[in-house]
């Protein structure tokens, strides 16, 4: 047995950018916390690159897991988590966001009947055809402690019946990263001129979900649909390129249209600066949704659905989809639209907030989420 207060899962690049500020925060508490990578990213670019720059400690635990089908992948994890918290015997868990990573920690903490709190709590597409909405729907009704970013998400755990004495509005955890990284990514960051870009001159783009990549039709087509919008505005796109969809474009033999530069993924300080300075954003990453509108960047989701709608409420985002003309006019109304919406992701404090809502180390007196 240990002296582990906290033990926070972890396993791929948007788990470590958000659930870096809870590290962070058990650093300046002083408390006991272990962390389990459980592997499901490996590649330098998605893991490693964001250890080193967030300047977060090496994982006690690295499972190395890797990639494989849904249960391979899920079930190796399970097992393996398993044995580390049988071993830490944690006072509480922590899974953050709807990966295959935050399904294996989530089972495997209630089977052992561990505290478990997910952060990121209550996010919806209605969409039970992405793995991501089944590993959210399960990691919610697992957990002990639900910490969710907005009212909204909150009121729909109610209205799926979850205990209300469980529900707690924290901020989103990316609000606290974007806050401590956004001036350190204007000064230090070379990104614009390592590849000839100009601020408010170009769109950034990425596209890795699996609903949109693995089905050849809809990635040929939501890239058809940002370079028609490129060559019809004249801005440049450059698409820093998940692994995913790398593969994916090799395989199905897409010939990328000139408008769009491919580049590698990008670490959190060149991301944040190509986010901030784009004229526009172009994605169907659950994080981008969120950085682009809290950085001020107009954002066009090329998904049928969201479960970020706090971002197409405040006039931040349009949700339109993979066909061509959606996604010009999509752009277009982003371009006319202001920039002058409200942050609805909370303060930057989401981090404190969670550790007092779970009693470790000395609590802060952040209080409620303030906007
Ligand atoms: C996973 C998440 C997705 C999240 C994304 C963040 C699930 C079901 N999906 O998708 O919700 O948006 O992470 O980026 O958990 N690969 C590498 N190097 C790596 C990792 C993966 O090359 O470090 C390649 C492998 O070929 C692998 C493929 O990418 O088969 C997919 O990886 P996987 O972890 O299964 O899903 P992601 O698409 O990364
Ligand atoms: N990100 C990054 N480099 C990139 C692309 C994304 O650092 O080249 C960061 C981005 O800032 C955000 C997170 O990765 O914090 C989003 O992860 P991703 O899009 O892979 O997953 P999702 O949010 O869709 O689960």
């Amino acid at each position: 047995m240990s002296d582990t207060a906290v033990t926070i899962v972890l396993g791929t690049r948007p788990e470590i950018i958000k659930l870096a500020p809870v590290i962070d925060a058990c650093e300046e508490r002083g408390v006991g916390y272990s962390v389990v990578h459980t592997g499901q990213h490996y590649s330098e670019e998605l893991d490693a690159v964001f250890f080193d720059q967030l300047e977060l400690p090496t994982p006690d635990h690295n499972l190395a897991v890797g990639s494989g089908s849904h249960s391979a992948q899920t079930g190796a994890m399970i097992r393996e988590i398993e044995s580390v918290f049988l071993d830490e015997e944690p006072e509480v868990v922590l899974v953050q966001g709807d990966t295959n990573t935050v399904l294996a920690g989530s089972i495997a903490a209630s089977k052992l009947d561990c505290v478990l709190g997910h952060v990121e709590a209550g996010l919806r597409s209605f969409d039970r055809g992405m793995p991501e909405e089944v590993n959210r729907v399960l990691a919610d009704h697992a957990a002990d402690y639900l910490f969710c970013p907005t009212d909204q998400a909150a009121r729909y755990l109610r209205e799926e019946g979850v205990p209300v004495d469980r529900i707690e509005v924290t901020g989103n955890t990316i609000v606290d990263s974007v806050i401590g990284y956004r001036d350190l990514a204007a000064e230090k960051s070379r990104v614009l001129a390592e590849n000839d870009l100009t601020a408010d001159e170009f769109c950034l783009l990425t596209a890795h979900r699996a609903e949109n990549v693995d089905d050849r039709a809809r990635f040929s087509s939501l890239l058809d649909g940002v370079a028609g919008f490129a060559s019809e505005s004249g801005l440049d796109v450059v698409y820093p390129i998940h692994p995913r969809a790398r593969e994916r474009l090799d395989e199905f033999e897409i010939d990328l249209p000139s408008a769009i530069t491919t580049v590698e993924p990008q670490d959190f300080l060149d991301f944040l600066r190509l986010e901030s300075t784009a004229r526009l954003v172009f994605t169907d990453s659950g994080g981008v949704q969120e950085e682009a509108c809290i950085l001020g960047t107009p954002c066009v989701t090329l998904r049928d659905n969201t479960e970020r709608p706090e971002t197409v409420d405040v006039g931040a985002n349009r949700v339109v989809g993979v066909g061509p003309d959606a996604i010009a006019a999509g752009a277009r109304d982003a371009l006319d639209a202001g920039t002058d919406w409200e942050n609805p992701f909370g303060d930057g404090r989401a981090a404190d907030r969670i550790l007092d809502l779970v009693g470790v180390g000395p609590a802060t007196s952040v209080g409620g989420v303030s906007g």
